[in-house]
């Protein structure tokens, strides 16, 4: 029997509804494959902020440092400023553990209708640099709320930082063995420092995979074309703000941000790395029991992969297109009237069957 230690934060809004169904998921998967999970629970988010200033206490990162891997749901309440709930919690994490290469996959499942006219067979992942680029924080206020307040915003790209996440990009690529193609995206016509270099660090990486394919947009570029010719897309590697912002498109294509997973990895595991929907707490739904629970679901089948559990990690993911090509528990946001129970419910039916 194989243990992992597992922290689960579920966070906030509709975290904490769909954190309990990837465990539920986590719970009767386990058995099949001879693990199990010690989960290690953590208050943390607005209520912890709320009761103590902050958003996870003082020596968090200590804690979580020694588990196997970090299951969280999401941050963000409406009483508190959201850069105050993401500096707080998600950013640290994600840096503190060098968590460089954010793993966001997009797949257009059977059963799941797309927004787009003609959508084409959609099997993309976005890699999204994640502990440098827009994101780094560095900056500060002059004349600080005053009329004539100043405020600086420097991006930080570093050729360390650019080079690793764009390898894993192409390692991701020949591993995945679809198009065997990597795209990256840049503004680098008008911001001619940061995305100069990368689109230089790219051009060196590429040239030790000669057998994968390249493609080189801007960023503009990159959106139109997420839309117009979302099929020709493989592996996708772009700076911390572009990926997030891109990986919003890619999701909504493949039918909802319900169905959206994500992975913050550090792939050398000297830290544990953390599964996460790519969507937010969304308090608008929270706590009616409809949101969709398949991006927690399939963040945690990406969990079950990084800790070696390969066939449990696929078998998640066969389950969850299984309950989609059926097309019987849906939720609102994929045009049904399920319950986030249901369908959960209905994934580990498919997992136990
Ligand atoms: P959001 O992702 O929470 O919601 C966007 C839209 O998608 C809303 O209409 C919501 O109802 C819907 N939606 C999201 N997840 C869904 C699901 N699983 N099933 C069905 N519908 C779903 O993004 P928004 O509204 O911009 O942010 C809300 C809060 O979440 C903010 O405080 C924000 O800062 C935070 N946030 C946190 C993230 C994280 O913890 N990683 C990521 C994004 C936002
Ligand atoms: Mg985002």
């Amino acid at each position: 029997m194989q243990r992992f230690s597992i922290a689960v934060i579920p966070g906030d809004g509709v975290g904490q509804e769909v954190v309990p169904a990837a465990l539920r998921v986590l719970e009767a998967i386990g058995p099949r494959y001879d693990a199990s999970f010690d989960l290690k629970a953590f208050d943390w988010g607005a209520d912890y902020y709320f009761h103590h200033g902050r958003m996870m206490p003082a020596d968090a990162l200590e804690q979580l440092r020694p588990m196997d891997a970090i299951l969280l749901g999401a941050v963000g309440d409406p009483q508190i400023p959201d850069h105050i709930t993401l500096n707080g919690l998600l950013l640290p994490i994600r840096r503190a553990f060098d968590q460089f290469a954010n793993v966001r996959p997009a797949i257009l499942y059977d059963g799941v209708p797309s927004p787009l006219a003609r959508p084409g067979a959609i099997d993309m992942v976005v890699v999204r640099e994640n502990t440098e680029g827009e994101y780094a924080q560095v900056g500060g206020f002059v004349y600080h709320h005053q009329p004539e307040e100043v405020a600086i915003q420097t991006a930080v790209f570093t050729r360390r930082g650019i080079d690793r996440v764009v390898r894993f990009a192409f390692e991701l690529a020949r591993k995945r063995n679809k198009q065997r193609r990597v795209t990256s995206i840049t503004k680098s016509n008008a911001q001619g420092f940061g995305m100069v270099l990368w689109d230089r660090a790219f051009q060196a990486v590429a040239s030790e995979y000669p057998d994968i394919e390249t493609e080189s947009l801007l960023v503009d570029a990159a959106a139109m074309n997420f839309i117009r010719r979302p099929e020709s897309f493989d592996v996708v590697v772009a700076s911390n703000l572009f990926g997030d912002i891109l990986s919003d498109v890619s999701a909504i294509l493949t039918g909802s941000i319900g169905l959206a997973p994500s992975a913050n990895l550090d792939p050398t595991r000297r830290f544990p790395s953390m599964f996460e929907p790519v969507h937010g707490s969304a308090p608008g739904i929270a706590g009616r029991g409809i949101v969709n629970p398949l991006a927690s679901i399939l963040s945690a089948g990406m969990m079950l992969e990084h800790l070696g559990l390969e066939e449990a990690g696929r078998s998640v993911e066969r389950a969850v297109a299984g309950v989609l090509a059926e097309g019987k528990f849906k939720t609102p946001d994929l045009g049904g009237t399920s319950h986030t129970n249901e369908v959960t419910s209905a994934v580990i039916d498919r997992i136990a069957g």
